[in-house]
């Protein structure tokens, strides 16, 4: 759509949680929904980006006007993500798994009669917030990343987006007790060079639809990004 804010971007958004194959039968996984993600893929598409969702097994509804594209495994989204590119900007929204298992099998692993509990080797899985922020001509140009923290978070927020190289990061608390994970409000903390902002509590889409035009407002002041 033409005129709209966002229109002629192209915009990334990773959603949902990973699942991480233990054998056919079982993974590992978290509690993401999706929403904020999803929220945000929405709240970009209505102001006229191109939008394409890289998704995690959620059940959500498509958000309007965005092209979705679902995935599994930490590996596969990164695939997915690299094959989506290029793109004006990225949104690493999901809750990706930190580690896969070693050597998932095609067999079901079965109790045994000893009575003994099998031990999982896991290794890390590779951080696409990280990934698209390190490449070179193809890096999206506003990378925008998201920590969610227990305790300290401005400290350990600020700490990852200087480690993953992305440009802003939302820190968000995911405690238990916040309500966040799985429900439907969120409160942030926008982390930039230009400062922090706190906003607060409110429904995952409003936090959405603020940071789109957050994000319209620094590609009308820099449009190349
Ligand atoms: O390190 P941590 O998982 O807390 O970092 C969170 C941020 O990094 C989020 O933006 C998340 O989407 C992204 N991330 C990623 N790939 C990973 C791990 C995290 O893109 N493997």
């Amino acid at each position: 759509p033409k005129g709209l804010p966002l229109s002629g971007l192209h915009a990334l958004v990773t959603a949902g949680p990973t699942q991480e194959q233990i054998d056919p039968v079982r993974y590992i996984a978290n509690r993401s929904s999706g929403k904020q993600g999803f929220a945000i893929a929405g709240a970009l598409a209505a102001l006229g980006a191109r939008v394409t969702l890289v998704s995690g097994p959620v059940g959500l509804e498509t958000p309007k006007g965005v092209e979705r594209i679902d995935v599994v495994s930490a590996d596969e989204m990164l695939a997915a993500s690299l094959a989506a590119l290029p793109a004006d900007m990225a949104l690493c929204v999901a809750a990706v798994a930190d580690w896969k298992v070693v050597g998932a099998g095609v067999q079901k692993i079965k109790k045994t009669d000893d009575g003994k509990a099998p031990v999982l080797q896991f290794a890390e899985n590779p951080d696409i917030l990280a990934t698209l922020s390190g490449l070179g001509a193809d890096r999206p140009k506003l990378m925008v990343g998201f920590a969610a923290e227990t305790e300290k978070l401005l400290a350990h927020a600020e700490a990852k987006r200087q480690r993953k190289g992305c440009d802003w990061i939302v820190a968000n608390d995911v405690s238990y007790g916040s309500g966040v994970m799985g429900g439907d409000e969120n409160a942030i903390t926008l982390i930039s060079d230009a400062g922090t902002e706190r906003w607060e509590q409110t429904s995952k889409h409003a936090i959405a639809q603020r940071l789109a035009l957050r994000i319209a407002d620094h590609f009308q002041k820099s449009p190349s990004g």
